[in-house]
C-alpha cells in the first residue's frame, strides 16, 4: 500500500526521502516520487516501478543546505500505475502526497474543472492540492488555506503538502490513515506513514490522530485537532529494531496483518459503497451481461477458500450458477468451457503459477476474465479483461490473513453488484446488506479480552491426533480456511468438512483425542448445525464450540459477539480460527511467519 515520507532540515533531503521510500518498500507499490522546494524552487521527480527507477532518475539531483521534501510509493487505486498519477501533485505552485481515498474527489474535481483548473492524472489526490491552491486565494494565509481544504474533504486521508507561499513549511493532516512526525536534537523534523523510515534519524515521535492536522517549520509543530482546538504533540522515544518497527510491535507479522484487518477492508470498501449501490469504477457491468448464464472461479489454497465463499454468496444473492475449481486441478483434467460463462479467478499474489495457466485457457477459450488479486501489476493482473484490487497493502505472513478478509469481503460486495444488475434482490435488502458490510470493519477488530482468552485456550490443543473445523454453508469454506491456517504454521493434522458430513464417515474417528472446533453462527442452520455437533459430543470428541449463543456440550466456548447477521459472524469467526492457529504456533515455538515447506508465492506447478 502507499506510503509516505516527509523532511524538513539542513541535511541531504534528497537522500532521506529515498531511504525513507526504502524503508516502505515492503509494502508493496508500483510507482515512486519526491517533491523538494529549496530556494524558492520545487524539483520534482517520479517513476513507475520500483525505486531503483526513481534513484536513476534522481542521479544528478543534489540538495545542500535547508529544504523541505515529501515522497511517496503509490500503490494504484484510482488510475493506472503511471508517472502522472504517482505522487507528488502538483497544483501551481504547491506539491501534495496523500495516502487513502477521497470519496468526495469527483465533486470537487467537477466543480474545479468548471473553475478552469486542469488536471494531469486520473487521481483522487490532485484535487486537494487544486483546491487548497483555490482556496489560498480567499483565505488569509497557506495554514488557513489548507485547514479550509481538509475541512472539504470526505474519506480517508494522510497528507503532506509543501508550498511556495511558505516555502520553510509542511503542512500535514491524518484522517483514517497513519501518520507520525518525528524529531531529534538537531530541530530536524521527519514525518512517514510508520516508524522505519524514522528510525537512525528521529530520536522521538509523535503519532498523529485522526482528525489531527497542522504544520510543522524548523522552529515549531503547531497540531490541532478536529475541533480546530491546538493540541500538544504526546512524543515518545522511538525504538530504533528495524525489524520491530515494521512488526508495529507485534510478534508475528501474521499477528499484525489479523489486526490490520480491520483497516484493510475499510480499504476496500472505501469509495467502492454508495446507500443503495456497490460501485465498481474498474470495470463496465456489460462484463455480467452480454449473455453471462455462469460464473467458474478458479484459485488456490486460502483464495479457492474464498472462492467457495463466494459460490455461497452468489447463488444465494445473486441467483446465477457458479462453480469452483481447484486451479492445479482444472488445468489437466479437459474442462468443458463454454463463453456464457464469466472466468474469475482469485489470487493474492496474481502469480500463482496454477492459477495464472487456468486463466490462460480462459482467455484462449474465449471467455470473459475477472481478476480478484492484492497485486496491481502482478501477472494476472495484466492478463485478465478486468480486475478488482482487494486493497490489502503487502502481506507477508505466508498463512494468508487479510488477504482472505479482503477477498470475502470483494465477494459479498460482487455478489449484491450483480444482484442489482440482474434484479435478484429487493432494493431494501441490497440496502440493508450494504449496511451490513459497512459493520465489517468494527466486527474484525480484534479485543485483548478475545486474544487473552485464545492465547489461555491455545494450551489445551497441542497434542491430540487431529482437528476438525466444522461449519454448514458458507461456514463450510471458513472451516477449511480454519483447518489450512491451523496445519500450515502449528503442523498439526486438521481437516475442514461440513457438519452435516461428519456422520458419513469422519465421525468414526470421534473419541477424546480428536479436537472439533465447531462453528455455530445464530443466523444460518443453527439448529441443524448445533445437532450435528451434538452427535459428535455424544462420541466424546472435544468440543470447541464457537458461537453467540451458549452451547453447553461443548468442552471449550469461545463467545462472539451478538451479531445482525451470519455474514458479520462469518468475519468474527475467521479472526477466532485465524487467531487460535498462531496462538497453537506459537506455543509450539513454530515459525509462524515463515512455516516450513512452505512459500508466500507458488509460481511453480
Ligand atoms: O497468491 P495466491 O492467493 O494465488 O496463493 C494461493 C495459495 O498458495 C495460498 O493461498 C496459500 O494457500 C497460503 N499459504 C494460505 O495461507
Amino acid at each position: 500500500m502507499c506510503g509516505i515520507v516527509g523532511y524538513l532540515g539542513e541535511k541531504n533531503t534528497k537522500q532521506i526521502l529515498l531511504d525513507g521510500l526504502k524503508e516502505l518498500e515492503y509494502r508493496g507499490y508500483d510507482s515512486a516520487g519526491i517533491a523538494v522546494l529549496q530556494n524558492g524552487e520545487f524539483s520534482n521527480y517520479k517513476a513507475i516501478g520500483k525505486l531503483i527507477n526513481l534513484e536513476k532518475k534522481t542521479k544528478d539531483f543534489v540538495t545542500e543546505g535547508f529544504a523541505v521534501g515529501i515522497g511517496h510509493t503509490r500503490w494504484a487505486t484510482h488510475g493506472k500505475p503511471t508517472e502522472l498519477n504517482a505522487h507528488p501533485h502538483l497544483g501551481e505552485s504547491s506539491y501534495i502526497v496523500h495516502n487513502g481515498i477521497i470519496e468526495n474527489y469527483a465533486q470537487l474535481k467537477k466543480e474545479l474543472i468548471s473553475d478552469g483548473v486542469t488536471f494531469l492524472s486520473q487521481t483522487d489526490t490532485e484535487v486537494i492540492v487544486h483546491q487548497f491552491e483555490k482556496n489560498l486565494k480567499t483565505q488569509k494565509n497557506a495554514f488557513k488555506a489548507f485547514e479550509k481544504t481538509i475541512n472539504e474533504l470526505d474519506g480517508a486521508y494522510a497528507i503532506l503538502l509543501t508550498t511556495k507561499s511558505e516555502e520553510d513549511t509542511i503542512f500535514f493532516a491524518k484522517h483514517g490513515s497513519p501518520m507520525l512526525v518525528g524529531i531529534n536534537s538537531e530541530y530536524e523534523k521527519f514525518f512517514a506513514s510508520s516508524d522505519t523510515p524514522l528510525i537512525e534519524h528521529a530520536t522521538q515521535v509523535n503519532y498523529f490522530e485522526d482528525g489531527d492536522y497542522g504544520f510543522v517549520n524548523s522552529k515549531e509543530i503547531s497540531i490541532f485537532d478536529k475541533d480546530a482546538k491546538k493540541k500538544k504533540a504526546i512524543f515518545t522515544n522511538l525504538s530504533q529494531n528495524k525489524l520491530s518497527a515494521q512488526k508495529d510491535g507485534f510478534r508475528f507479522f501474521m499477528e499484525k496483518e489479523i489486526y490490520e484487518q480491520s483497516d484493510v477492508i475499510a480499504d476496500t470498501l472505501m469509495g467502492r459503497l454508495s446507500d443503495d449501490e456497490v460501485i465498481f469504477d474498474e470495470f463496465d457491468k456489460s462484463l455480467f451481461d452480454d449473455g453471462i448464464n455462469e460464473i467458474k472461479l478458479c484459485a488456490c489454497g486460502t483464495s479457492y477458500h474464498s472462492a467457495l465463499s463466494a459460490s455461497y454468496l452468489f447463488e444465494r444473492y445473486s441467483k446465477i450458477r457458479t462453480s469452483v475449481e481447484i486451479a492445479s486441478e482444472f488445468r489437466y483434467r479437459e474442462p468443458i468451457m463454454c463463453k456464457d460463462t464469466l472466468f474469475i479467478v482469485i489470487s493474492q499474489s496474481g502469480e500463482t503459477a496454477d492459477t495464472l495457466e487456468t486463466l490462460k485457457m480462459a482467455k484462449k477459450a474465449g471467455l470473459k476474465t475477472l481478476v480478484i488479486c492484492n497485486v496491481d501489476n502482478s501477472s494476472m493482473v495484466r492478463l485478465a479483461d478486468a480486475t478488482i484490487l482487494t486493497r490489502a497493502g503487502i502481506e507477508k505472513g505466508v498463512a494468508s490473513t487479510k488477504a482472505f478478509a479482503t477477498q470475502v469481503t470483494i465477494f459479498w460486495m460482487l455478489s449484491l453488484y450483480i444482484a442489482k444488475l440482474r434484479d435478484s434482490l429487493k432494493n431494501e435488502e441490497i440496502i440493508r446488506q450494504i449496511s451490513l458490510l459497512r459493520e465489517v470493519p468494527a466486527s474484525v477488530k480484534v479485543t485483548d479480552e478475545m486474544h487473552e482468552k485464545l492465547k489461555r485456550l491455545s494450551k489445551r490443543y497441542l497434542h491430540g491426533h487431529g482437528f476438525f473445523f466444522i461449519g454448514r454453508d458458507i461456514f463450510f469454506p471458513l472451516a477449511l480456511e480454519g483447518a489450512l491456517k491451523l496445519k500450515e504454521i502449528s503442523y498439526l493434522h486438521a481437516e475442514g468438512y461440513p457438519s452435516g458430513e461428519m456422520k458419513h464417515g469422519p465421525i468414526a474417528l470421534a473419541d477424546p483425542e480428536l479436537f472439533t472446533i465447531a462453528l455455530l453462527p445464530e443466523h444460518l442452520h443453527y439448529e441443524k448445525s448445533k445437532s450435528n455437533v451434538e452427535e459428535l459430543s455424544a462420541r466424546d470428541s472435544t468440543i470447541c464450540a464457537i458461537s453467540s449463543q451458549e452451547f453447553d456440550k461443548a468442552d471449550d466456548f469461545i463467545r462472539i459477539s451478538k451479531c445482525k447477521d451470519y455474514m458479520l459472524e462469518f468475519f468474527e469467526m475467521m479472526v477466532v480460527v485465524q487467531l487460535l492457529s498462531l496462538e497453537i504456533s506459537v506455543r509450539l515455538g513454530n515459525d509462524v511467519d515463515m512455516p516450513r515447506n512452505l512459500a508466500k508465492s507458488v509460481t511453480v506447478e
